[in-house]
């Protein structure tokens, strides 16, 4: 149980409405990344963080072709819009969404290409099969029911279109050292191996799964680089710190 949560606890009764929001807000997350809305992106600023951050572009760019024809895509958890923005450099129309009305407002002012709402990914607010692609990325580690949000994630997904999910391996060596050291918001995160999500995502499709270590590319023999990165993937290794997952429906 987090801080937060034994502190709403403990405040009394005083305004009850507001403390029932936000306590259900907080069922909602396992984490309220509202007060770090402002300095979520500093990460990206760091050469591990830019490091990290190609490799699973890289990876992504395995799993999601890009397109040249109007497709839409749901980005669930969009947080500051840091993917939301990727995706859209690859030609698709983007909604963004996210729980936190803090994350959601810089998503707006640093992403304005793209339409972002605050929402619930337990309760998605589109119909059926309304987007081609539904995105995920760092999100399904800090719900607590993992799956009911991947079954409204494929719900929202058109027939023959995909679902893409990213989430932190809990094997790979540096998150095992962010758990050891119970820094946040990961100590407040369920994270999941590639098995556990492999075997969350197969009823919806075949599942195609990358998680290539930083440095990884670089080790190749010269020759391996050349070789188209299907090739690369389907030979890859699952061990890096962020699993991306790609299920066509
Ligand atoms: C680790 S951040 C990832 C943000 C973004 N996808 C990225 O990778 O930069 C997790 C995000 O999920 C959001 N989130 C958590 N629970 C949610 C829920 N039930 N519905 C919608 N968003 C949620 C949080 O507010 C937060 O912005």
């Amino acid at each position: 149980m987090s801080g937060k949560w034994l502190k709403l606890r403990s405040i009394g009764t005083n305004d009850n409405r507001s403390m029932t929001k936000e306590l259900s807000q907080l069922d909602k997350s396992l984490f309220d990344f509202g007060p770090l809305a402002n300095k979520y992106d500093c990460w990206y600023g760091t050469s591990a963080g830019q490091s990290h951050d190609r490799v699973q572009k890289q990876d992504v760019r395995c799993l999601l072709r890009p397109v040249k024809y109007y497709k839409q895509l749901l980005d669930v958890g969009c947080g500051t819009g840091h993917w939301s923005r990727f995706f859209s450099s690859l030609g698709y129309q983007i909604h963004g969404i996210d729980i936190s009305p803090e994350m959601i407002a810089v998503a707006r002012t640093v992403v304005p290409e793209c339409t972002f709402d605050v929402a619930d990914a337990y309760n998605l607010p589109f119909g059926d099969g309304a987007f081609d692609v539904v995105a995920s990325m760092a999100l399904l580690e800090f719900v607590s029911d993992p799956a009911a949000v991947v079954r409204e994630i494929a719900r929202c997904t058109k027939l023959g279109g995909s679902l893409l999910i990213g989430t932190l391996n809990r094997l790979a060596p540096l998150n095992q050292q962010r758990l050891s050291q119970g820094r946040q918001p990961y100590a407040a995160a369920h994270l999941l191996t590639a098995k556990e999500l492999g075997e969350m995502l197969r009823p919806y499709g075949k599942v195609r799964m990358a998680a290539s270590p930083v440095g990884h590319r670089e080790k190749l023999p010269p020759l391996a680089k050349m070789l188209p990165q299907w090739v690369r993937l389907s030979r890859g290794s699952l061990s890096g710190a962020f699993i991306v997952a790609e299920v066509q429906t």
